[in-house]
């Protein structure tokens, strides 16, 4: 990584979701300075100026890093607003996530065939790994997940705790396009392989779906990077 300079790039890397640049936030709710704002796309500068507090920051740094990401795969982004429901509007032909993290900001970007019709769609999740917090497993955790963390051996229990939270907030965000609702942490089971590959159950309250998801955790820089992939299947 680069030595930290704000709004500058940190990394550029790749996971099997997709490619991966980070850029350096203020860890602070300071304002992004005028000529950061002027490296954004005109109609992301104009919502930025809205934001106040740590949000301008981010935003900003998660713009940056998206098209940073877009670069690394042949493409220059148009703007990306969020939708009504926050999420980051998605650019023609590409999948496209974003999570910031205390002073990093990142984006996860892949390709898709806009040839084929199936409809897919990406979540990232960033983390740092400590310190750790045992006490929010029941929050996030359904019952048969809680008792697979407690039969693992104490120093493993916080790292498995935290990567199925990661998990969860990567699956809700490739979920929100289909199901357009607040999805809660019960509403889906993860289990993990000690590869990278995880296993996902979702229990979906409304009943919506089914879907295929994919999903994954990567360390990044000494951070967690997580990410899912969802596409409808066919019943
Ligand atoms: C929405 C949520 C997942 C965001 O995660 P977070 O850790 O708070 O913040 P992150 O920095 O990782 O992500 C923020 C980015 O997510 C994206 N985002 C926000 N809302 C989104 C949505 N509804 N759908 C997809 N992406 C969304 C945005 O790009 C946002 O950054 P930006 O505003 O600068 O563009 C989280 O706040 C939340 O509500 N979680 C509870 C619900 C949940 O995770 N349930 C698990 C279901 S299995």
């Amino acid at each position: 990584m680069t030595p930290w300079a704000p709004y500058e790039l940190a990394c550029q890397d790749a996971t099997p979701h997709g490619v991966v640049a980070a850029v350096w936030i203020p860890d602070r709710p300071e304002p992004a300075p005028p000529e950061v704002l002027e490296r954004l796309h005109p109609a992301e500068a104009a919502f930025a100026a809205t934001l106040r507090g740590y949000r301008q920051g981010q935003f900003a740094g998660g713009r940056l890093a998206a098209r940073s990401a877009a670069n690394l795969l042949g493409g220059t982004l148009g703007p990306v607003l969020p939708d009504a429901r926050g999420a980051p509007q998605r650019p023609p032909g590409l999948l496209l996530s974003i999570s910031h993290k205390g002073s990093l900001a990142i984006a996860m970007a892949s390709r898709v065939d806009a040839a084929v019709d199936t409809p897919i769609t990406l979540g990232a999740d960033l983390e740092d790994y400590g310190p750790p917090r045992p006490g929010i497993a029941p929050r996030v955790l359904r019952p048969e997940e809680l008792a697979e963390v407690e039969g693992l051996p104490e120093a493993r229990r916080w790292i498995a705790i935290l990567l199925r939270f990661s998990i969860k907030e990567s699956i809700y965000k490739a979920l929100d396009p289909y199901v357009q609702r607040y999805v809660g942490f019960h509403e889906a089971s993860v289990s993990l392989d000690l590869d990278g590959a995880a296993h996902v159950t979702l229990h979906l309250e409304h009943g919506e779906g089914p879907f295929h998801t994919e999903a994954r955790y990567d360390w990044f820089h000494g951070r967690i990077l997580t990410s899912a992939r969802i596409w409808p299947a066919r019943r």
